[in-house]
């Protein structure tokens, strides 16, 4: 038997933006995980059991499209065992699916490191993280690439596609409150929205980017200095041109706003949009009633997490 984790994640700044190369910021969630474990089995073939999603099939069955089949396959193919048979892949997840948390991501880093251990071929975190982008491209259609690298590295990052990952020192640890809308949302429609959007008027869009980058800029440097406190009216501004590229959302907006009402230092919504998760700066001992405040906004889950 052999077994893999990998945790969840959120974006502090710069979602979106970064997919047009400007800089971002995000951070793993270690409280919720992807679980993935292997086992040998009598009968041929490759079995893969996701109970969470209600899957069990058999990888043969399914299309080279499918993420979970395309990640246990590319992930076969560089580990030179494309023959192996006689294999149980059981997925557990507590990270909630299609609510920015990259859910999909950590199952697929998961999977990787498993079938790596099994075979006892181990790979480096960046042969982790190609394979895992491997899948981002069917989850996302153009992913930036953060959420594989931070899901991989498990570690704070500033994140410039294409340029080598800066794996983010905290100097002074911040608490931030995740809340869910609840609200399912695709990651993919979002992203293609706004490459839509920004075709229509690029020069509009261009000058929104660079403002949502030079903003996870500044917040690099006081995450770096020591001063988290600072990064509350970033967030709020962040939020402020996320809604001017038209991927928060009523339920989002509310949250945001409820979590600044009971005392949050700046809160935005978290990934993809239009649904999904929101996040929160808080004092440490302010952290229960910002998130009791977000439960009783309809909130259906929340998340205290301490940034270190
Ligand atoms: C999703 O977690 C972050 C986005 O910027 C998409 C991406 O970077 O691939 C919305």
């Amino acid at each position: 038997m052999s077994k893999a984790t990998a945790p969840g994640k959120i974006i502090l700044f710069g979602e979106h933006a970064v997919v047009y190369g400007h800089p971002a910021l995000a951070v793993p969630v270690t409280q919720i995980q992807a679980e993935v474990r292997i086992d040998r089995i009598i009968s041929a073939g490759i079995r893969i059991n996701a109970p969470d999603i209600q899957r069990n099939d058999k990888l043969d069955a399914l299309a080279p499209s499918q993420p979970l089949a395309a990640t246990v396959r590319n992930t076969l193919t560089a580990l030179e065992a494309g023959s192996l048979s006689g294999l149980s892949i059981l997925i557990r997840s507590k990270i909630p699916v299609a609510s920015g948390l990259g859910s999909g991501t950590a199952v697929s880093v998961a999977i990787i490191r498993a079938l790596a251990k099994h075979l006892k071929k181990p790979l480096t975190d960046e042969q982790v993280s190609a394979l895992a982008y491997k899948t981002e491209k069917l989850y996302h259609g153009t992913p930036s690439g953060i959420d594989n690298t931070v899901v991989t590295y498990a570690r704070p990052v500033y994140f410039v596609k294409g340029r080598a990952i800066e794996i983010l020192q905290v100097k002074k640890p911040f608490t931030i409150v995740i809340g869910d809308t609840g609200i399912p949302a695709s990651t993919k429609e979002a992203v293609r929205d706004v490459r839509t959007q920004r075709h229509k008027n690029p020069m509009r869009y261009e000058t929104l980017f660079s403002a949502i980058g030079s903003i996870a800029h500044t917040a690099r440097q006081l995450i770096k200095g020591g001063m988290p406190e600072s990064l509350g009216p970033l967030m709020n501004e962040n939020h402020a041109l996320l809604r001017s590229i038209k991927v928060s959302s009523p339920e989002l907006d509310h949250l945001v706003e409820t979590a600044r009402a009971a005392g949050a230092l700046g809160a935005k919504m978290s990934g993809g949009g239009r649904g999904g998760n929101m996040i929160a700066l808080v004092q440490a001992k302010k952290a229960g009633t910002v998130a009791k405040s977000l439960k009783e906004a309809g909130a259906k889950s929340t998340i205290i997490t301490k940034i270190t």
